[in-house]
């Protein structure tokens, strides 16, 4: 384990910093068949009118991310299934089920296929080939992340991101609904990931330490996001809570005023997805207002500046590019900072930060 491991002191801390290596590996092996449609025709399966993701933790948050794309991209109509709830949605003829899973033996992704494969083609995306998943589902998508050791998925998921929105800019090239100069655009946008990526980690991670011995006996944390970047927001609180043990909740920002702004006293640490939406600053001011201790998480011209005594932003998100000036996909170099975030508190807490207590990297029962 210890040659496994390297210079680092953790799985998660190896599989955080391995996450350009991996989007750039991916964008080597698919980024031109995704522009010219040849990645969905290599899959064989038949149009599609809707998508309904399938998932659960944090492959349900990249299914989050890659819906919001799908939308933005091809107004697409595209839902997101729980997939422990998967009795309760109701698909239309047509739609296509993309079911992620890095492990691909989640038992409630695989009994939400029992519900669906029937009467819809599912795609897989996985990170295991040889899974129960990528064996029943009619097309499969591998994510290329490696062995992924920590039990809470870091490089898993920006893979899931990465190859799931490649896969739907090929399919709509495939059909028309997008053209290949579009697609071509949009695909370069995606090749600044893996500079964005390791921008993100090396811009954070001197601030880190010292923002999280600010709150550190913190009891819980809010996270906020808009729009796309929402589900960053909810990947950032999920991994706080596996790993840390800390209470956090994750909140569309214009919702704080509907109930959770009674929870912001002085102090309480509110994490911000600040994906350039201007919106988003007034609900930083009502958080500010009542004592919260703001950490930012991107914004436009966020440049690291100095850390003030109540409240830090942690890396420069881009604002400048593609069709409303953000990508599709979101701050998807968000989630660096956000995991490190998670990983630090950890830490500092004492806590095994590649064994959380009470997870399983693979949950086989329902
Ligand atoms: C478990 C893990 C989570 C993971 C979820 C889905 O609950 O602890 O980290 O996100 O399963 O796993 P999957 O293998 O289906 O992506």
């Amino acid at each position: 384990e210890a040659l496994e491991l390297g210079d680092h002191t953790d799985h998660m801390a190896k599989e955080i910093e391995e996450q350009p290596g991996v989007v750039a590996e991916i964008l080597d092996r698919i980024a031109d068949r995704a522009v010219d449609g040849q990645l969905w025709r290599g899959l064989g399966l038949a149009p599609f009118e809707r998508v309904a993701v399938v998932a659960c933790g944090t492959s349900l948050n990249a299914g989050q991310v890659i819906a919001t794309a799908l939308r933005g991209l091809g107004g697409v109509p595209t839902d997101t299934v729980v997939a422990s709830e998967a009795d309760q949605a109701v698909l239309t003829p047509g739609t296509l089920v993309v079911a992620i899973s890095q492990s691909g033996e989640t038992a409630d992704v695989l009994r939400a296929l029992d519900r669906f494969a029937d009467r819809h083609q599912v795609l897989a995306l996985t990170n295991n080939l040889h899974s129960s998943l990528a064996r029943r589902a009619d097309a499969v998508l591998d994510c290329h992340a490696g062995p992924e050791i920590g039990v809470a998925a870091t490089k898993t998921f920006t893979a899931q991101v990465v190859v799931g929105v490649s896969a739907m800019i090929s399919a709509l090239v495939a059909s028309g609904r997008i053209d290949r100069s579009r697609a071509l655009a949009l695909v370069g946008d995606m090749q600044r990931l893996p500079g964005l990526l390791a921008g993100a980690a090396e811009a954070s991670l001197d601030r880190i330490p010292l923002l999280v011995s600010s709150v550190r006996d913190a009891s819980g944390f809010l996270f906020l996001g808009r729009g796309a970047g929402l589900p960053f927001a909810a990947e950032g609180a999920l991994k706080l809570k596996e790993l840390s043990y800390r209470w956090a909740e994750a909140y569309p920002a214009g919702e704080l005023k509907h109930g959770p702004l009674a929870l912001v006293t002085d102090g309480t640490p509110v994490v911000v997805v600040d994906n350039g939406e201007h919106k988003i600053q007034a609900n930083v001011a009502e958080v500010r207002a009542r004592g919260g201790f703001v950490i930012t998480i991107g914004g436009a011209g966020a440049d690291v500046p100095a850390l003030g005594r109540d409240a830090g932003r942690l890396l420069s998100c881009r604002t400048d590019v593609t069709d409303q000036g953000m990508s599709l996909w979101g701050p998807l170099e968000s989630v660096v900072p956000l995991q490190m975030l998670a990983r630090e508190l950890a830490l500092q807490l004492g806590c095994d930060v590649d064994k959380p207590r009470n997870l399983a990297k693979s949950v086989t029962v329902e």
